[in-house]
């Protein structure tokens, strides 16, 4: 038998629980009575009909019926791993975060995932992939719930049902990856150009990663920083992997999945096992925090949106090192859940429209996938510190709390844990009185220069990148049944670049349409290109 179990507040609830399965001198019911035999139901005679007074078959039967729980309702398949953060104690002057201290060891949870297969689909599909990090720091969780592409699709959440709608299979048929698939993807990014810069980056090679331990992470959205004076900044957080930057070729990608389709899930767990510890730098790009929020004419507030690091250079805050494998899939990767309000003095939210809708989902969503609103307390997602709150029953309540006044302020139980009168604060104060506000639908009109950014990502490929980039566009676009789809995102390349569309087109058999929005001039980025990317050493 394992260690007695231990509610969230440290109070025991009771019975002694096997952690390590069935490993005791004998098996029990569930709740301890011995068995003496699990495989053959208690029947009437030998060849008669089973009893319904056998209460272990109908426990065991009943309990295997509901073992599994809804998947994820997107990032479904996901892999996940233990390991520590050290922070560097560079980030000081502009965050207060304890857990960024020199030398400060905060233990982690990650998990890897694609965005749109289900639970049992293949790893090395074309798609964006998710890297989300559960910091247990000594002030409480902090998540950072990114992805390995800095960009997003839509820049408010009210799309968010609309392009994953677009981009799973098929109601009708639920064939992944089916013609019929591409042609509502296609037919919903073409339509909703918006999506053309996280496009560009799916149909490169960074939609096809050689491994998790290969790829970088990003926050995607501006966050606030908050240092020890009150002094607050804008930031964007990057993780960096210390193998350097790599990624499939498609056709590679293709056979593996078909030879191995836990290709990436394999590779991180042998990789773990075998003590080649996976690594990556959390880095911050730091801009200032003006009353407009824009850096260099870039809108802050937009997810569709990157901040070259020629501009901004990431500054390395800390180092994430994965050492352990999970014990059980389902206890850990399937039943952490990560949510971006889980945040710590020093860090907050900005008024970007996507990060704010995503404060609403994850909380909601998780409130059906883990079947009520205690899942904070299942071990993988408790936090490491004292947990004092007010929140009190609902299903699977584990906690036996004391004391007669959830509640404040109360003079009983101990009294009031804050002083009289004295508000929780934000993590940020806000300095000047907001502007009255005004409700409205629209966006700001900086959000509207959708091609951009497409642009320099283009124009910062090297030559075998971009004709990695042609292929994929034009694979895709082949398998769409609809012309009329194919000639729209042909509208949308022409845009983004004369020659990636012309090619494009070629490869379509159709001809090129021509730009109907004037580009605009950029700079290539050599930091967007991958080849040769890689981490510098000592
Ligand atoms: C799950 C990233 C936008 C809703 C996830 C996961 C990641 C992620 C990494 C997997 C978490 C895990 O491993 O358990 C992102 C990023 C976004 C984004 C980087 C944009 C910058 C959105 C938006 C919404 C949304 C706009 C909704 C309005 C969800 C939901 C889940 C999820 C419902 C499933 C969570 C769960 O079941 O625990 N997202 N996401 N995401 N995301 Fe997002």
């Amino acid at each position: 038998a394992g260690p007695e179990t231990v509610s969230p507040t440290g109070a025991p609830t009771g019975a002694p629980q096997s952690a390590n399965g069935q490993q005791g001198d004998f098996l029990t019911t569930s709740v301890g009575a011995r068995l003496y035999d699990t495989d053959h139901s208690l029947k009437a005679g030998e060849r008669g009909p089973t009893l319904l007074q056998d209460h272990h078959l109908r426990e065991k039967v009943m309990h295997f019926d509901h073992e599994r729980i809804p998947e994820r309702v997107v990032h479904a398949r996901g892999y996940g791993a233990h390991g520590v953060f050290v922070g560097y104690g560079t980030a000081a002057n502009v965050c207060k975060a304890g857990f960024l201290g020199d030398g400060v060891e905060t233990p982690v949870f990650v998990r890897f995932s694609t965005v749109l297969g289900s639970r049992g689909s293949a790893d090395t599909v074309r798609d964006t992939r998710g890297f989300a990090t559960k910091f247990y720091t000594q002030e409480g969780n902090f998540d950072l719930v990114g992805n390995n592409i800095p960009v997003f699709f839509i820049q408010d959440g009210i799309k968010f049902p609309d392009v994953i709608h677009a981009g799973k299979p098929h109601p009708d048929r639920e064939i992944p990856q089916a013609q019929s698939a591409h042609d509502t993807f296609w037919d919903f990014v073409s339509t909703h150009t918006e999506a053309t810069h996280h496009v560009m980056w799916n149909m490169s090679d960074r939609g096809i990663p050689r491994s998790y331990r290969t790829m970088e992470g990003f926050g995607v959205h501006t966050f606030r920083l908050v240092n020890a004076d009150g002094e607050t900044s804008l930031a964007k957080f990057h993780w960096k992997p210390k193998l350097g930057v790599h990624s499939l070729v498609w056709e590679e990608a293709q056979m593996i999945n078909g030879i191995d389709p836990d290709f990436h899930r394999r590779d991180l767990a042998d990789a773990i096992e075998s003590g080649a510890y996976p690594q990556w730098e959390l880095g911050l790009q730091v801009l200032p925090d003006t009353p407009r929020q824009t850096f260099e004419g870039i809108d802050l507030l937009d997810p569709t949106k990157i901040v070259p690091e020629e501009l901004a250079p990431v500054q390395p805050v800390g180092i994430l090192t994965l050492n352990r494998n999970t014990t059980n899939f389902f206890a850990e990767t399937e039943q952490v859940a990560f949510h971006l309000g889980n945040l710590v003095p020093g860090i907050d939210v900005t008024d970007d429209p996507l990060f704010q809708a995503r404060l609403f989902s994850y909380l909601d969503t998780q409130l059906s996938r883990l079947a009520g609103p205690n899942f904070n307390q299942i071990p993988i997602n408790r936090p490491h510190v004292p947990v004092n709150d007010m929140l009190r029953d609902g299903f699977h309540q584990h906690a036996v709390h004391a004391g007669v006044a959830p509640y404040r302020p109360n003079s009983l139980d101990g009294g009031n844990p804050f002083e009289a009168g004295v508000e929780d604060r934000p993590f940020v104060e806000v300095a000047q009185p907001l502007p009255k506000a005004v409700k409205t639908r629209q966006a700001p009109t900086s959000f509207a220069d959708h091609y951009t950014q497409p642009r320099l990502f283009w124009l910062s490929l090297s030559p075998i990148e971009k004709e990695h980039v042609v292929r994929a566009f034009t694979f895709e676009l082949g398998k769409c049944y609809e012309q009329a789809v194919k000639e729209r995102q042909l509208r949308v390349l022409a845009n983004v670049d004369p020659v990636l569309c012309e090619e494009v087109a070629t490869g379509l058999g159709l001809p090129a349409p021509s730009a109907t929005v004037r580009p605009r001039k950029v700079t290539p980025s050599p930091a967007l290109s991958q080849v040769g990317r890689t981490w510098p050493t000592d």
